[in-house]
């Protein structure tokens, strides 16, 4: 069954009250991505309201950054439901009552299915710690170790029902040193994550990046190539 299309996200954010784009987010654990985007909006450097922090893990500890920051923190769990698909429905449509402009998926560790992303396109992220498209799924780091790369990396993406394979927004690079080990390039990437994310739901927020079919578009103009918002800072 084809998705009824969606608007395009611009004219959905300018929709939102105060002009800001309203966010919803899924975090499975430590919630440092969420963080981030919380410091960002707390400092006014990004036109969002973070309405809710869902998890599909009681004890992540992003909730409690959510209960903290006074943002509504939402649990549910898998095992309350017949399979996949019925959880996945379930937790989207929680997501729904927020009214969210765009999702956030920020270490968010499930595959969803694909018709519950289907009616999400173009209005959900996620952040992924490898140069798309190398390295789908789990233990980038080491896979990037494992194959002798020079260069490593992370990528926001709007989420396609592909896992880790909807077109990529954005990109950060950051070489690979003599004697790394997984543990230290994900310490290494992670504060570059924090940046390139909130860099990406920035220029959602404000209208500038959109999903146009299978294009990402800047500006009105499909990119070529991934954006790097941070290789001139
Ligand atoms: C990040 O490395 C993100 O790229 C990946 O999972 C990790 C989540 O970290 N998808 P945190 O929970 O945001 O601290």
């Amino acid at each position: 069954m084809t998705p009824p299309p969606h608007p395009p996200l611009s004219r959905v954010a300018r929709d939102a009250g105060e002009g800001k784009c309203s966010i919803v987010v899924f975090a499975s654990g430590r919630g440092s991505n969420f963080a981030a985007l919380l410091t960002a909006q707390q400092r006014g450097g990004i036109p969002v309201e973070i309405r809710a922090l869902l998890s599909d893990k009681r004890t992540a500890p992003a909730l409690l950054l959510a209960e903290n920051a006074g943002i509504e923190a939402i649990t549910l769990a898998p095992r309350d439901y017949a399979d996949r698909a019925g959880f996945d429905r379930a937790i989207f449509a929680r997501a729904a009552q927020f009214t969210p402009d765009l999702i956030v998926l920020a270490g968010y560790m499930r595959m969803i299915d694909a018709q519950v992303v289907a009616p999400w396109i173009g209005r959900m992220i996620n952040i992924h710690p490898s140069l798309l498209p190398k390295y789908a799924g789990l233990h980038t780091h080491a896979r990037a170790l494992e194959s002798g790369d020079t260069v490593h990396g992370a990528s926001v993406h709007f989420v396609t029902a592909e896992l880790d394979g909807g077109p990529v927004i954005a990109q950060v690079e950051m070489p690979i040193e003599r004697g790394d080990t997984p543990e230290a390039l994900a310490a290494r990437l992670l504060p570059l994550e924090h940046r390139l994310l909130v860099a990406c739901v920035d220029l959602i927020a404000r209208g500038r990046v959109v999903l146009a079919g299978h294009a990402v578009e800047l500006d009105g103009q499909p990119l070529r190539a991934p954006l790097r918002p941070l290789a001139a800072q």
